[in-house]
């Protein structure tokens, strides 16, 4: 397979030319690569609207993966992400449908921060069976039908990462299957699996139904680091393949390394011409490995063929002490936490390292297992989309300290990028212990913002609901007619409200404390928790709700409530003169002057 890339600069560096251009090095530097880092000069293409060199180099990668469409990114899997879910969003606006995702709960921080950008919803797919660490998400294909099946509005696509840092491989023919079925796309996060096209039986995610797809090319070819591939497969929607560039460029960098994209180039002929016996004879030596690790007692977890991953409790140390061992003999590996220990290898992988790393690791000897298991934080309410958490502003808090916080910042993960807590969740007692778990020992939580309430966090707003009219009502109303306005009952009563077209907003102040219903230009429920009051939120919300109506705001308050009275006349709300029966009280109207 030719390489093009490579030609033009080994040429253009040849010729010994006057570099009037960028970069700044001229071609001279410390490094001795200098001479072939050069930037988009004429005959160089244009990476996101390639007609020449690249567009050739492209082509070759896509004829080597089978896809309908290869786009190179020097700026790794992270921007592959970004462009694959706008073309998700991109593929909804065009079908009319809401860009709505459903992904599996360990997808890597960049998909988070991606959401942000676009603002897409998310639906999160949770783990099945026993789940081993938040790095690990395994969804079977029966019962993302079920999910599915039961629900009323389709995602655009579902989002899987396979493989995981552990080296679990997901069903992706099945979960395709299931996926077209429903009329969504199977996006897949493959940045660990490149080599998977150039097994004897291919098991990369295009071979198997995925639609689209990113390769970190880096990660397991011999490619520099930063070179990755968006996938688009024959079945993506042709509309996609056109916009595939113009995805890459909303994202990317201008100024993409030529360094990084001659090893994307270079790799085509690599593959092209050693490539499968080459990986299946790795395959072949790291299985081997493998068992004779398990013979030695060792505990192996995951299936992917280039990658060993060690659960090392059930020997009696973490996986961080026995990465910490190893390091002394010059053993580096890919990935440490206390219950994993993950090495990649590859073709280029010295057949000598294999017999290195078993006898470093016969050398550790079997203590007592360690039984403790790694923490799982539960379902943490969502309070927040991603994209409302990222933009609001937000403090730094030591973990102790963030109970009942919305968690701010998508980069809370365990060491590979996973992130623990969704941004716009609330953190809770589990969500902490996992946390220090992973050494986290500060969070980035949200300080003061005010949000639309929806499906997802209309829980959070009833309860608030529940305890702030239980409290303003306690002086006039019986126990028993206190007690059944339970935070369950005020939720049903918000989602009746919600349904018939009224917008309800929450205030947090680090954590949710007060509420506000509009209706057309009607305020109704203001309520403030009952530990918040007097500090100004009422106020806040009252002022957001005055914006939100469509005509003259108006709302009524029980002629007994004084304090609101207040609150509202200084707002420059006055009495109309209506006034309504509300039991024993009357209800009075007010309208802004
Ligand atoms: C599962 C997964 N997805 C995406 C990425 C981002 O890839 P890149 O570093 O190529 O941008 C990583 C990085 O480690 C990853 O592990």
């Amino acid at each position: 397979m030719n390489t093009p890339i490579c030609d033009f600069v080994r040429g253009y560096a040849a010729k010994q030319p006057l570099r009037l251009h960028m970069p700044g090095h001229k071609g001279v530097g410390p490094l001795g690569v200098e001479a072939l880092d050069i930037t988009e000069i004429p005959g160089a293409d244009v990476l996101y609207a390639p007609d020449g060199i690249i567009a050739e180099s492209e082509s070759n990668a896509a004829a080597l993966f089978g896809s309908a469409k290869t786009v190179y990114s020097t700026e790794g899997s992270s921007l592959c992400i970004r462009a694959m879910l706008y073309l998700a969003q991109l593929w909804a606006k065009a079908q009319g449908r809401k860009p709505f995702v459903l992904a599996g709960r360990n997808a890597h921080k960049t998909f988070l921060s991606a959401v942000a950008l676009l603002d897409l919803d998310v639906g999160w797919l949770s783990s099945e069976g026993e789940k081993q660490s938040v790095v690990s998400c395994v969804v079977r294909a029966e019962s993302l039908d079920h999910r599915l099946s039961a629900m009323a509005e389709k995602p655009i696509a579902v989002y899987i990462t396979s493989p995981d840092y552990l080296g679990n491989i997901s069903e992706i023919a099945a979960l395709s299957a299931v996926c077209h079925q429903y009329g969504a796309l199977l996006l897949v996060d493959n940045a660990h699996g490149a080599y998977l096209h150039f097994m004897s039986t291919p098991r990369h995610p295009l071979d198997l139904g995925a639609d689209l797809c990113c390769d970190s090319a880096h990660k397991t070819l011999g490619v520099l680091t930063g070179g990755a591939y968006l996938h688009l497969a024959k079945s993506a929607p042709p509309m996609l393949r056109d916009a595939a560039n113009r995805a890459m460029a909303l994202f990317a960098s201008t100024s993409p390394s030529y360094l990084i994209l001659q090893s994307l180039d270079a790799a085509n002929a690599a593959l092209s011409d050693y490539c499968i016996e080459d990986i299946m004879s790795t395959s072949r030596r790291t299985a081997s490995l493998r068992a004779a690790l398990a013979a030695e007692g060792w505990t192996l977890t995951g299936d992917e063929p280039l990658k060993l991953t060690l659960s090392t409790k059930p020997r009696g140390y973490t996986g961080v002490e026995v990465a910490a061992l190893l390091e002394r003999e010059r053993i580096y590996c890919e990935f440490a936490d206390p219950d994993y220990l993950v090495w990649m290898v590859s073709p280029q992988t010295p057949e000598s390292t294999y017999d290195v790393l078993l006898n470093a690791l016969r050398s550790i000897p079997p203590r007592s297992p360690i039984t403790d298991t790694p923490p799982m934080p539960g379902h943490a309410e969502h309070v927040l989309s991603p994209r409302e958490s990222m933009l609001a502003p937000s403090e730094t808090l030591p973990v102790e300290q963030s109970i009942g916080r919305v968690l701010a910042s998508p980069g809370v993960s365990c060491p590979p990028a996973v992130p623990i807590v969704v941004c716009g969740e609330q953190i809770d007692e589990a969500a902490v212990n996992a946390f220090r778990y992973y050494g986290i020992d500060r969070i980035e939580v949200v300080r003061e913002a005010i949000i639309a309430v929806n499906a997802d966090n209309i829980s959070v707003a009833g309860a608030i609901h529940a305890a702030a009219w239980q409290a303003s009502h306690r002086s006039f109303c019986t126990q028993e007619f206190l007690a059944s306005h339970t935070p369950e009952r005020q939720t049903g009563y918000l989602r009746e409200k919600l349904l018939r077209g009224s917008r309800i907003f929450l205030l947090l102040d680090g954590s949710p404390v007060a509420l506000v219903s509009v209706t057309g230009s009607l305020i109704e429920d203001l309520y403030v928790l009952p530990d918040c009051q007097n500090r100004g939120f009422g106020t806040k919300l009252l002022r957001h709700a005055i914006q939100q109506c469509d005509d003259t705001p108006t709302l009524w308050i029980l002629e007994n409530n004084t304090g609101a009275a207040r609150l509202y006349e200084r707002m420059g709300f006055v009495p109309t003169g209506q006034r309504h029966s509300f039991g024993q009280l009357d209800e009075i109207e007010y309208q802004l002057t």
